[in-house]
């Protein structure tokens, strides 16, 4: 009697730990191959292959949810101007090649920067004339190309910036919803800094991704950068969800940095 009493007592217990662990380890394995999958995918659907299996692989290594360390030798996806300029453009325009405007010359480049960045953009894009298109080199990218016309436009006297597409400025409306978005997907890492994430009041550490432009943010956002997991970690969020939020985060950042917030500034 007393061991059929014993039973009663023990089996609820032992029933639980039975069904967690059933429920745990396979649950756990499920998710790992999941992830394992969409890293895999990710990594082929993206444009630059190299940098994105490498940043594949960083995504896999990672413990969950928390990066340590972030590698501050990190390979940087995009070249910088000057390096685009030596390594592509510079085989014509040192040279002024094919009648090619030639570095630094500004009688060769003023009327061309008068045209607009815009349209140099395109024609450096897409190819003009004899100028091939990305200067006959496929690879590089959209903003390679743009950091490499501003390398050689202000070289010869302009101001440009390197930026894909003008950017409208966010509605009200966009901010507001960018808000709410950024509060439940994205202040757990941004607001504190944890994990090396750029927090939204520091001016200096959102100097260099303001440069970037929205287009380079919005695609960390939705795709993950090295350590900031893609859309917060939140599958679910849709893709505009995730640019109001960057756009929200960015008008935080600029707030930050503009000499006219002192509430923010002397926050900090
Ligand atoms: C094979 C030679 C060649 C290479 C390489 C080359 N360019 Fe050019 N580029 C030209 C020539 C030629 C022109 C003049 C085209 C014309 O005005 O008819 C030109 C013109 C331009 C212009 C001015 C376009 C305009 O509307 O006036 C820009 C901007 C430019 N190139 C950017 C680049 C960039 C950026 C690269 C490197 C990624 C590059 N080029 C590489 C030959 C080249
Ligand atoms: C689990 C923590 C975490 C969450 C949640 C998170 N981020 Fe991040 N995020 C990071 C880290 C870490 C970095 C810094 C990556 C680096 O060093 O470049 C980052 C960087 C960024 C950047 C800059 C990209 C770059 O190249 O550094 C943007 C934009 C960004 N996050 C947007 C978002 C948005 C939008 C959300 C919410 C939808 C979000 N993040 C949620 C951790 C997070």
């Amino acid at each position: 009697m007393s061991d059929h009493i014993e039973m009663t007592k023990t089996t609820p217990k032992d029933f639980l730990l039975a069904t967690l662990g059933g429920l745990f380890a396979p649950g756990l394995t499920i998710f790992l191959i999941v992830m394992l999958v969409l890293g895999v995918r990710a990594g082929l659907g993206a444009p630059d292959a190299a940098p994105m299996a490498d940043k594949a692989v960083r995504e896999r290594i990672q413990s969950f949810g928390v990066s340590v360390a972030v590698d501050p030798n990190a390979p940087h996806i995009e070249r910088t101007g000057e390096a685009v300029y030596a390594e592509v453009c510079s085989g014509c325009h040192e040279s002024g090649a094919l009648g090619s405007p030639k570095f630094k010359e500004k009688a060769a480049w003023g009327k061309r920067i008068a045209q607009g960045y815009e349209t140099l953009l395109s024609h450096a894009t897409n190819g003009f004339n004899k100028m091939p298109a990305r200067g006959g080199d496929p690879d590089l990218s959209d903003l390679e190309v743009a950091r490499a016309i501003v390398h050689m436009t202000n070289a010869a006297g302009a101001n440009f910036q390197p930026v894909l597409k003008k950017e409208p400025e966010p509605s009200a409306a966009d901010l507001a919803r960018g808000k709410v978005v950024y509060a439940d997907n994205c202040a757990s890492c941004h607001d504190t800094g944890v994990t090396g994430a750029q927090k939204l009041n520091d001016a200096k550490a959102w100097a260099p991704l303001l440069k970037e432009g929205k287009a380079y943010l919005y695609n960390a956002a939705i795709k993950g950068s090295f350590g900031g997991p893609a859309k917060g970690g939140n599958e679910k969020l849709s893709d505009a969800d995730a640019k109001v939020a960057v756009d929200y985060m960015v008008a935080e950042a600029k707030a930050a940095a503009a000499p006219s917030a002192p509430a923010k500034a002397a926050a900090k």
